[in-house]
């Protein structure tokens, strides 16, 4: 059945202001939650901080008293909806079991964006970045096994695979290199703006979640990982945000924030397996319909524009969280030689030494490469190195020798 939030009334904003218990939730249990139910809640906090943050930044450049306020209510709810989503995480969730979630995340949710995108340079900049968040899983997996005991596979359950891909160790890449060609906002598919900005509040998620809590680790070696993986966040938040129209006005972002919150909160309510998120994530998707409602009244007022020129008769086709292994393999044999040089990609084998990527990879991975010494360690210790493939091998000839670690694959 077809939704178009634009035909919905929404709840009034006046009506969206909750007190502190109800958004103080009782935490889900770590031992029974469906790996996707966690996912849903890390992409929506990531959705929500991102929407904080763009409603900061829009304040910040308007001197339009009345917009300010308008926007600074929903900003406030947007706070709240963020507090509400992100206490659904227990405290005794550890660090590191978070973090293979958030890995979790980033691999599920770019493999269905690349299955669902057709713009040829969205869908490879998804590619591309899929075969790093899928090797950053497989380094935290070991390292919360060498340190603690416990196998990443208690997290991510049959659905995602832990085996190496893009070695994080060749993520490296001179910053210059990490921006993208952008779309078009006029002709550009509903789809792939809203493919965007997803992914770019999701890695933009991991990014804080690096660059807050890597200092919060315990050992040297674990400490480094995040530092080292933090920086690839932060290329991939570069990469991933130079896809979009840099050329749309404030109301047109506006509108364009609140209405993928509209189709991501429809999509989690559509597929949520737990009753007690299901509503909540019906309670947020009619508080954003209240949220697209003014935003669509700013834009008619202050630019002249109607939405509906802008957005589609119904929500396209609705997000899912689902197993992607078979892609991300195919993926992976395709691709793991690449890296990017300017705008484009190149496979590593082509360039030479004094290349800007082999230049700037050697500087920063000089002496001590954390993605490396956490696989070494790991084999040490065991003998081989803690995978979870259920596929059969990895799909990469040099990457099956689970006793040594390949540390120049896709860097010479
Ligand atoms: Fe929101
Ligand atoms: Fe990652
Ligand atoms: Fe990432
Ligand atoms: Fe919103």
């Amino acid at each position: 059945m077809s939704f178009n939030p634009l035909e919905e009334k929404g709840t009034p904003i006046e009506k969206q202001y909750r007190d502190w218990r109800n958004l103080n939730p009782i935490p889900y249990d770590k031992t029974t939650v469906h790996p996707y139910t966690r996912a849903r809640i890390i992409l929506m906090n990531g959705i929500e901080t991102e929407a904080a943050i763009f409603l900061h930044q829009f304040n910040r450049h308007c001197d339009d008293m009345e917009v300010k306020k308008v926007i600074a209510e929903s900003r406030r709810i947007e706070q709240q909806q963020q507090k509400a989503v992100n206490y659904q995480i227990p405290a005794d969730e550890t660090l590191l079991e978070v973090t293979i979630g958030y890995e979790q995340v980033a691999v599920d949710l770019t493999a269905w964006l690349a299955q669902n995108e057709k713009d040829e340079n969205v869908k490879q900049a998804l590619d591309f970045a899929l075969l790093e968040d899928f090797d950053h899983l497989y380094r935290y997996a070991d390292l919360m096994d060498l340190e603690c005991g416990i196998k990443a596979e208690r997290v991510v359950q049959e659905y995602t695979e832990i085996t190496p891909g893009r070695p994080t160790a060749a993520h490296h890449r001179h910053p210059q290199d990490e921006i993208r060609k952008h779309i078009n906002k006029d002709d550009a598919d509903i789809q792939t703006k809203l493919n965007i900005l997803t992914i770019v509040a999701g890695e933009q998620q991991t990014m804080n979640f690096y660059m807050n809590n890597g200092n919060r680790h315990g050992s040297n070696l674990g400490r480094g990982l995040y530092m080292e993986i933090g920086q690839v966040e932060e290329q991939h938040v570069s990469h991933y945000e130079s896809l979009n129209d840099p050329n749309m006005s404030w109301y047109e972002m506006l509108l364009m924030h609140e209405y993928t919150e509209c189709w991501l909160y429809y999509s989690m309510y559509k597929e949520e397996v737990d009753e007690v998120l299901k509503k909540l994530w019906e309670q947020h998707l009619y508080m954003e319909i209240g949220h697209l409602n003014h935003a669509v009244k700013l834009l008619k007022e202050k630019e002249g524009k109607e939405a509906k020129d802008m957005l589609p008769k119904a929500l396209p086709s609705i997000f899912k969280f689902q197993s992607n292994k078979e892609y991300i393999r195919k993926i992976l044999e395709e691709q793991i030689h690449l890296t990017t040089q300017d705008q484009g990609y190149v496979s590593v084998k082509d360039l030479d030494e004094n290349s800007r990527f082999r230049t700037f990879n050697k500087k920063v991975n000089n002496i001590w490469v954390p993605s490396n010494e956490v696989i070494k360690d790991y084999i040490f210790r065991n003998g081989m190195d803690y995978r979870f493939e259920l596929e059969g091998e990895n799909p990469i000839k040099e990457l099956q020798d689970r006793t040594t670690v390949i540390e120049t694959l896709a860097i010479k």
